[in-house]
């Protein structure tokens, strides 16, 4: 059999075509999907097909390490509708169990469907006959089925980075049949955990009246395969970051700058509502108030990239986290000791990788979150098996790094008490939970994810094998 070609089908296409002389780089971050994604294709010719990030007409852009960026046009209206409507200010709020309140708009509906038919035109008229079509995320759930209907040759893959709500949840939805039968198209519908698995199935009996277990879902003659697949990252290569002498060199003065404290405290965070970035800076606040940490001896460096910064919902969590950063640095900052160091830059991956060497605890707190990279990034810089990682029981990486200090970011008190635990811990203990951390992650790094999804979608395995092989 002819080996198959892969097309990769995301909202976004991860390409900067800002450069000056007109090239076009990869753009990685922030974002988890890029960033899990980027690594594999580096090794194979492939096709991605996704957003450029602008409106109007596609701009035409040059392959980027052997990888074909195909843009889909959007306009104006398809942007604020589809993407900053139905995708992020309905969908998003209700899978992160509705932490904002979801907002639905029939007009956001005909968008997602009108984008998503678009989408699913494009892959249609790209992929070679036979082509591995793997779509990714909430933004296109319908591209499955709709694509389906034209190329019925291709092999359809549906990856959801982000959790897949409980059913009590996804039945508020009003068009929720039609977007069950979306992903249904695929042939293989991959979560992050088992648990929505679980929830997916659920619901196809429950509203599509299919026979469905967690593993399998009839639909007519198809077996569509569920199953969870955890997605991760390139470990190797953010060891070798974290390990470079400059890196450490950055590491080593950005500690001096701090004032060289007994601590550092880190968080990495997108500007999102469902990072507990607010419920953080409370259980910190509360820390200092006690008394029970002191801005002398303990710096707190929160860095939250803003994000859909068009998106209601998102203005006002930047309105409230600025507003307690300053009310936290006013209240107990000291002349050139601030409480809490803010920063909202996007920082390169050697300077990401410095900022977790410097880190003695990160502290990883989602109300919910689909996985977070950024826990698995930490542990993977931690080449010295130093360091804590403070982590949400709500996070998927809870699942995996069960070694982690792990908290309720609802229950401040519990997160103010584990704080203090991972600060106060011994090296020996320290160690011993980062080496089995790290243990696990170099067993499931981004290469076992692709080889265990791209197994079970492309039968021949020759796609798994040519993208993972080291
Ligand atoms: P999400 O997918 O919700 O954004 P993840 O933690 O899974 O959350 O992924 C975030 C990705 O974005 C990580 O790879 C992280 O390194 C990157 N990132 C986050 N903040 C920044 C930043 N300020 N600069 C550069 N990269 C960032
Ligand atoms: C999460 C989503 C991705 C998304 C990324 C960045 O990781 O799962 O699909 O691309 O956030 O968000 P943005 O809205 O900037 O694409």
């Amino acid at each position: 059999m002819r080996p198959r070609s892969l097309v990769v089908v995301a909202n976004r296409l991860p390409v900067d075509d800002s450069q000056p002389d007109g090239a076009c780089e990869w753009r990685r971050s922030p974002g988890g999907l890029v960033g899990a994604l980027h690594p594999l294709l580096r090794r194979e010719p492939a096709t991605w097909v996704g957003w450029a990030g602008g409106t109007g007409p596609a701009p035409t852009l040059p392959d980027v390490d052997g990888v074909r960026m195909v843009g889909v046009p959007l306009s104006e209206e398809d942007v604020r509708d589809h993407y900053e409507g139905f995708a992020n200010a309905t969908l998003w709020p209700l899978y992160h169990d509705a932490v904002e309140q979801p907002v639905h708009h029939r007009r956001w509906w005909e968008a997602y469907r009108r984008v998503n038919q678009r989408f699913a035109d494009v892959v249609a008229e790209t992929a070679d006959p036979d082509a591995v079509v793997w779509v990714q995320d909430y933004h296109l759930q319908l591209v499955p089925a709709l694509l389906r209907e034209r190329r019925p040759d291709v092999r359809i893959g549906f990856f959801l980075h982000v959790p897949f709500p409980p059913p009590e949840l996804f039945m508020q939805l009003p068009r929720r049949s039609e977007l069950l039968a979306g992903m249904l198209g695929a042939d293989l519908v991959g979560f992050q955990r088992a648990q929505a698995a679980h929830n997916f199935a659920q619901l196809a009996t429950r509203l599509l009246d299919l026979t469905a277990s967690d593993e399998q879902i009839q639909v007519g003659d198809r077996t569509v395969r569920v199953g969870a697949f955890p997605v991760s990252i390139d470990m190797a290569e953010m060891a070798t970051l974290a390990d470079r002498p400059d890196v450490l060199t950055r590491a080593r003065r950005w500690r001096g700058d701090l004032g060289d404290p007994r601590h550092v405290v880190l968080s990495v965070d997108r500007m999102d509502y469902i990072k507990g970035i607010e419920q953080r800076l409370k259980a910190y606040s509360e820390l200092l108030a006690d008394g029970r940490l002191k801005v002398h001896d303990t710096a707190l460096v929160q860095v939250a990239v803003p994000s859909r910064e068009r998106v209601a919902q998102y203005q006002v969590l930047r309105d409230r986290v600025e507003r307690e950063v300053g009310r936290i640095n006013g209240e107990f900052g000291r002349v050139g000791e601030p409480a809490v160091h803010y920063l909202t830059q996007p920082f390169d991956r050697a300077g990401l990788a410095a900022l977790y060497r410097v880190a003695d605890v990160l502290a990883v707190t989602p109300l919910r979150d689909g996985m977070n990279l950024v826990a698995k990034e930490y542990v993977a810089a931690r080449v010295d098996d130093g360091g804590a990682l403070l982590l949400s029981e709500f996070a998927g990486a809870a699942a995996e790094f069960t070694d982690a200090f792990q908290v309720n970011p609802h229950d401040l008190d519990g997160l103010k008490r584990t704080l203090l635990a991972a600060l106060q811990a011994s090296p020996t203990e320290l160690r011993r939970r980062m080496r089995s951390m790290r243990d696990h992650l170099r067993e499931h790094d981004i290469r076992a994810w692709a080889r265990s999804y791209l197994t079970a979608l492309d039968e021949t395995g020759g796609l798994a094998d040519r993208l993972t092989s080291s």
